[in-house]
Parts: structure tokens; sequence; C-alpha cells
């Protein structure tokens, strides 16, 4: 008597397990999403990036400056006391990561 219902619910269970596409792994950081990247930021940038102590404010200033300010970290133009940790950590983002992070800081209101 109980052996129909179980052979007609385990086809259901092994449908519901097969949700990942072939190929991808559910621990893998979508490095394209722009809301993962920008909460490393907050870390020292202060919550929503408002900056924090001597760490300056991210949250609604111009795009442009702040992609100037990354590429220089990034290309080691920025030397002495005014390059601490960023000239480090911008060689982990692409040019496309930091064009989108400068505009995700940029939109928000200070
Ligand atoms: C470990 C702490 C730390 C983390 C994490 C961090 N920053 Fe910074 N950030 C700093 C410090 C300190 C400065 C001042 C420059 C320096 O000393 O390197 C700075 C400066 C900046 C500036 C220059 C602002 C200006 O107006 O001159 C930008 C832009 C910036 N950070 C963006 C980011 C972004 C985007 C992230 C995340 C990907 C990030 N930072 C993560 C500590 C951090």
């Amino acid at each position: 008597m109980m052996r129909a219902p179980l052979a007609l619910l385990l086809p259901l269970a092994l449908m519901a397990c097969s949700n990942t596409p072939p190929g991808a792994s559910a621990s893998v950081i979508p490095v394209n999403n722009t809301a993962v990247l920008a909460a490393n930021c907050t870390t020292c940038h202060g919550v929503d990036g408002r900056g924090s102590g001597d760490i300056p404010a991210l949250r609604g200033r111009p795009a442009a400056h702040l992609i100037k300010r990354m590429m220089a970290f990034k290309n080691h133009q920025v030397t002495g006391a005014n390059a601490t940790v960023m000239p480090l950590m911008m060689q982990g983002y692409s040019a496309t990561q930091i064009e989108a992070l400068a505009q995700w800081f940029a939109k928000e209101t200070p």
C-alpha cells in the first residue's frame, strides 16, 4: 500500500534537486554582481560608503572622480602617505569592475 506514493514522490524529489544548471556551482561568487563587489568596500569606507574616520566617503561622489582615483591607485600613480591600502586593493579589480563600482557609489545620495 505504501509503495505507490513513495514511487511517485521520488522523481519529484530528484527534480527539486536539479535546479542548478550544468557546470554551475553554488559556491562561486558572481563577480559581475556590483552589490557583492561594493560590500567589500564598506568594511573600510563605512556603511553604504559614507566614509569612516580618515577613510574618504564614496557615496554620492562623481563617478568620473572615483574612476580616476581608482585607476590611479591601480596604475601605481598615487604614492606615499596617500596610498596605503588602495594600490594593492585595486590590483584585484578590472577596469570594468572599477567603472561599475564608481557608478554604484555615485548614484547614491550622500
Ligand atoms: C582595507 C580598507 C579599505 C578597503 C577594503 C577599501 N578601501 Fe578605498 N580607501 C581606503 C583608504 C585608507 C583610502 C585612502 C587612500 C589610501 O591610503 O590608500 C581609500 C581611498 C579610496 C578612494 C579615493 C577617494 C578620494 O576621493 O580620493 C576611492 C575611490 C576608493 N578608496 C574606493 C574603494 C572601493 C571602490 C573599494 C572596494 C572595492 C575600496 N575603496 C575598498 C581604504 C579601503
